[in-house]
């Protein structure tokens, strides 16, 4: 059950478990409408016998509603086979109406029930459980991670993966799956990577992997450099609340050991030839919601930094819209799961068209690092909630590491300039800690404002992607109409939206710098003001010229402008995050979302 609850972040509409015992007897299994806390409630009363093996899941509902029926396991052989599912899988209608013709009865709207009947069928052909599910997988179309038990085969375990995540823990006299290591980080750190269309057999003392045709297949091996206690909420009242405290070790982290002895940056993974990144003309950086905003920042600073054109694109726009790409392009796939199922398809389309695919990921041994040419982990632990903080953070630092590498490479800054960056970057964690620690009068604020019904968000060159992030996090915690405007674009339009009252946050640039933008933003928040609005100014510290604008102001601290997301952004979270918990709201399970997005 530890397992399940740290897995309750990617789905929690549903969740159930089945327990094969080793008397070779029907299966039992309990499942649950909502979140887990109800299949716990349910087991405590009435618990499940000790068994052998077990499977268990946590829903994010696609086919059919959140109900008991549908939730999974799904069984089939009258209740001796049990199978889990996550993603979609697309040709379920033929294949159900199949089964239907030959009589099958179906007990849930979903469409995983077609994959229990199908490997029931196979199992009776076969006797084999894993040759079963591979002869099911072969006419599977679409996504999933299936695992199956079996009561004829009770210590037996067995898996199948395309394009969703299944991970192997090797544990002592024991063996796991999981969509992701914290299912068993509390009993293993020691893991196998499964690739694309393969099948695992575990028992208690041995894994196989199979490709789909019965193929073996030698897995990678890595170790997980965090434990179960990174995944406990360490007295927090949420685990959004204890990621926002993690967030400058996140950045101190994905910092640590990026130069060679030489004082040259590295990447962690490089398949990439030098000259080949030399050559690179156009760097498109393809992500989702709060990834996209980190990739929106990194525009900012490596266009500067390098000079290269960099284009921001949501994943799941991009192979659709027919981009440039070729082998001079460099694409920067951002994604804290590294399962998102958007990005993996850009990934896809991107290398397919030549491009250079470089992964920005906070997960070990998932997919997308899998299938890019080189991969730049950001060190955030893991983030639990379902919305993004310390990875956004992280994703942000990890860019600018990108930003610098090519710059570094390219030779468009001499090695002092890069240094005095990095040394600049190096003391972000504490500014981030010293935001956080004097947060008192953002979170009253927050507390105070727990009725509001629209929230605005104006935001100016970096702080522009600050804004959208504000405006984010606000509408998925607190379910608030909450918008991010650039700031300069108030008067082409979304100015008509002030009102008496409407409380407007304005992230105000840095005022050094030369092209500063900073007096501009100034005269947007007296417009502003000028028609009603309540203004919650965040400058930086010294910035006096702010004072008489905002109707509250937060200072941080200050910092080079490229820099400045890294701590403007914090406030906004911490906002987003004690609003809605003063609304009575669940911060780490905000409705209707699921942390990894693995269906298109
Ligand atoms: C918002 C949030 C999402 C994710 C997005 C991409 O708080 O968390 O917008 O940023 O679903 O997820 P990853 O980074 O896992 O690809």
């Amino acid at each position: 059950m530890g397992g399940l609850r740290r897995l309750e972040y990617r789905g929690y509409d549903s969740a159930g478990v089945a327990v094969v015992t080793a008397d070779g007897g029907p299966l039992a299994m309990a499942k649950k409408a909502g979140k887990l806390v109800n299949l716990e409630d349910y087991l405590a009363a009435q618990p499940l016998p000790l068994g052998t093996a077990a499977i268990g899941h946590t829903r994010w509902a696609t086919h059919g509603a959140p109900t008991d029926l549908n939730a999974h396991p799904h069984l089939a052989d009258r209740g001796r086979l049990a199978v889990i599912h996550n993603g979609i899988i697309e040709n379920f209608a033929v294949l159900k109406a199949e089964l239907l013709a030959t009589g099958v009865v179906f007990a849930s709207e979903t469409d995983t029930e077609v994959a229990a009947h199908l490997l029931a069928k196979a199992f009776v052909e076969t006797r084999d459980l894993a040759e079963a599910m591979r002869i099911v997988a072969r006419r599977l179309e679409g996504a999933f991670t299936l695992l199956a038990v079996h009561a004829n085969v009770p210590d037996v375990v067995v898996g199948a993966r395309r394009n969703s995540p299944l991970v192997v823990g090797l544990g002592d006299g024991e063996n796991f799956l999981g969509s992701d290591v914290s299912a068993f980080i509390e009993h293993t750190r020691d893991a196998l990577e499964l690739g694309q269309d393969q099948v695992v057999t575990i028992t208690s003392d041995g894994v196989a992997v199979t490709d789909f045709y019965g193929g073996a297949v030698t897995p990678r091996r890595f170790t997980v450099d965090w434990d179960a206690t990174a995944a406990e909420k360490g007295g927090f009242r949420s685990f959004m609340d204890k990621e926002i405290h993690d967030e400058p070790k996140a950045v101190a982290d994905t910092l640590l050991g990026r130069t060679d002895p030489a004082g040259g940056l590295i990447l962690d993974d490089l398949r990439i030839n030098e000259a080949v990144l030399r050559a690179v003309d156009k760097i498109v950086v393809v992500a989702c919601g709060t990834a996209a905003y980190a990739g929106h920042v990194a525009k900012y600073a490596i266009e500067h930094w390098c000079r290269i054109p960099v284009e921001v694109e949501l994943a799941h726009e991009f192979r659709y819209r027919d981009p440039v790409v070729n082998e001079k392009t460099l694409v920067v796939a951002i994604s804290q799961s590294g399962e998102t199922m958007d990005t993996i398809m850009a990934v896809r389309h991107a290398r397919e068209q030549g491009a250079k695919v470089l992964a920005i990921c906070n997960t070990y041994g998932s997919t997308i690092p899998r299938e890019s040419d080189a991969v730049l982990y950001t060190h955030a632990g893991p983030e639990i909630a379902v919305a993004s903080t310390k990875a956004f953070l992280a994703q942000i630092t990890a860019t600018y590491l990108l930003g610098l590498y090519l710059a570094q490479l390219r030779g468009n800054k001499f090695p002092d300039e890069i240094r005095e960056i990095l040394t600049q970057l190096h003391a972000m964690p504490d500014k981030i800690q010293s935001v956080i620690d004097h947060a008192g009068p953002v979170r009253e604020l927050a507390r105070s404002m727990r009725d509001a019904e629209s929230v605005l968000f104006l935001g100016r060159h970096v702080g522009f992607p600050v804004a959208l992030e504000g405006a984010l996090k606000l509408k998925e915690l607190a379910y608030i109409h909450a918008e991010g405007f650039a700031a300069g674009e108030l008067k082409h339009g979304p100015i008509a939206l002030i009102d008496e009252g409407q409380p407007v946050f304005v992230i105000v640039p840095s005022s050094s710098g030369r092209d500063s933008v900073h007096d501009k933003v100034i005269s947007n928040i007296q417009e502003i003001r000028a028609r009603g609005a309540r203004t919650m100014v965040i400058a930086e510290e010294g910035d006096t010229a702010v004072e008489p604008f905002g109707d509250d102001v937060f200072f941080v601290p200050a910092t080079p402008t490229l820099l400045a997301p890294l701590v403007s952004v914090v406030p906004l979270q911490i906002f987003a995050c004690e609003l809605a918990t003063a609304r009575g709201l669940d911060v780490d399970q905000p409705r209707n979302l699921a942390k990894s997005v693995t269906v298109e």
